[in-house]
């Protein structure tokens, strides 16, 4: 690669680590929208696949999820849950947990 090539790369690279670095804090309404909403309904209330989550407590919501990432809770339709808990973090859960408690 020619050193005039070089630069850019670097100046991209550079960029990118900045814009990770300066990435918000998790976003629990925003990840709910993304990765609950359509189970769970915009406001949690959605009962078809589960029981609502709508107005769950943080403490017990944290409960729930974190027993279904280490696959400790749950009904006949866990396994549906243990996928996105285990997808989650704790900072995730966390986040998710202070929203619902507020839906
Ligand atoms: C593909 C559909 C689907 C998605 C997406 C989904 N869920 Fe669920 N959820 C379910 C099902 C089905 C159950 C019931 C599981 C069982 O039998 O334990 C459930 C149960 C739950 C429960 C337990 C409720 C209770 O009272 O026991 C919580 C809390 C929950 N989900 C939160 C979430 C959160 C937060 C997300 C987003 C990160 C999410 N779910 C994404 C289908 C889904």
């Amino acid at each position: 690669m020619k050193p005039t090539r070089i630069l850019p790369l670097a100046l991209t690279l550079g960029l990118c680590a900045v814009a990770l670095a300066a990435a918000p804090t998790v976003d629990g309404k925003e990840l709910y929208s993304a990765k609950c909403a359509s189970c769970h309904g915009a406001d949690g209330s959605k009962t078809i696949m589960s029981k609502p989550v709508k107005g769950l407590k943080a403490a017990d919501f944290t409960k729930m999820m974190l027993g279904y990432k280490a696959k400790t809770y749950g009904g006949t339709k866990k396994a549906t849950m243990e996928t996105q808990a285990g997808n989650l973090s704790e900072d995730e859960i966390k986040a998710l947990a202070a929203y619902v408690a507020k839906l």
